[in-house]
């Protein structure tokens, strides 16, 4: 049978933090073998917002070298950069001239982010949905993984495809949503009633995966709890419960051996264990990446092979597109 193939956008954008790796990441590593993923790193997305050219080149890089630290392997996924690609935005023209604007102005992301910076409402900003629609389709993927943020515009992905395929012919596939298995929800460690994430910028809110042993265990030595003394797994102790989570994640043993483990042990121990925890954890992560990045252009070779691998695909994808439209 044939792999389902599986299409992931990633923007470049900030560090990838411990709730990125437990709740996306590493999933994508686990579906290798299930999987055609195809990783792109979506750094023309990135530049609907304002970017330092250099430091956007610099964290594109940075991402893809994370990938591939954290288990991406080239023999059984695909990754490459969105701009290295162009019939991305190629054939998001031939969407947009096929699009209401009445449509668009329902996309709740775009207002969201208007109103967060009325300065730069950029034409890109507002188009962003369509381009995500071709990122998607030009690959004919069968699932599109999407969080609550991004349903609204893997429908319109969908709505896109259904309607180009009934007015002109049948040209795309119409891509399923895939709910990320659940499992891993990793809380902010300052403020564990929010996710952990990439905007909240308190110093000790999240964990990156870069981050020296140092760090990780002043991060954790300094992350919120309560004034009770029981270690126990309950919902309703939300700083306490997160970090027996991550505990739990990583060590893979189960609720009540860890709640006997630390019973009796105080909020000091049972922070340092997590913490060393984590740091062993993350410790190959970092020193892969490390490697990776002191060898002088491998990871731009590594994605220029990616970009050669996908796109045969998206050029036969928009070839086809262009004859229905009548473009050539
Ligand atoms: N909009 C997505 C996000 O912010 C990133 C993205 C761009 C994407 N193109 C995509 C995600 C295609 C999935 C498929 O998370």
């Amino acid at each position: 049978m044939e792999k389902k193939r599986v299409f992931s956008g990633i923007q470049p954008t900030g560090q990838i933090h411990l709730g990125n790796y437990l709740g996306a990441v590493k999933n994508w590593v686990d579906s290798q073998d299930e999987y055609e993923n195809i990783f792109c790193v979506v750094n023309s997305h990135a530049i609907t917002t304002t970017q330092n050219p250099k430091e956007l080149r610099e964290k594109t890089y940075e991402l893809a070298g994370m990938l591939l630290a954290c288990g991406i392997d080239m023999k059984k996924s695909n990754l490459f950069i969105q701009s290295e690609i162009d019939e991305h935005p190629a054939l998001a023209w031939v969407f947009d001239c096929n699009i209401s604007m009445g449509e668009m102005s329902r996309m709740t992301q775009f207002k969201d982010k208007s109103l967060k910076n009325p300065k730069n409402v950029n034409v890109g900003l507002f188009n962003y949905p369509v381009l995500m629609a071709a990122d998607i389709l030009l690959y004919q993927a069968d699932g599109v993984p999407v969080g609550e943020d991004q349903k609204q515009h893997l429908e319109l992905a969908r709505n896109i495809a259904q309607r180009f395929n009934r007015d002109f012919g049948e040209c795309f596939k119409i891509p399923e949503p895939m709910i990320p298995k659940i499992g891993a929800r990793v809380m902010g460690l300052d403020e564990p009633a929010n996710k952990m994430s990439k905007s909240f910028n308190g110093a000790n809110h999240a964990i990156f995966l870069l981050d020296t042993p140092d760090e990780i265990m002043r991060k954790f030595k300094k992350a919120t709890t309560d004034s009770q003394n029981s270690i126990v797994f309950d919902q309703k102790r939300a700083g306490l419960y997160n970090l027996l989570n991550i505990y739990e994640i990583f060590t893979h043993k189960d609720r009540r051996k860890i709640e006997d483990e630390f019973e009796g042990k105080g909020y000091g121990v049972f922070k340092t264990m997590v913490a060393e925890v984590v740091i062993e954890a993350l410790r190959p992560i970092r020193e892969k990446y490390e490697k990776l990045r002191s060898q002088k252009g491998y990871i731009e070779e590594v994605l220029n092979e990616g970009a050669n691998k996908v796109r045969p695909i998206a050029k036969a994808t928009y070839k086809k597109a262009k004859e229905f439209v009548g473009l050539v």
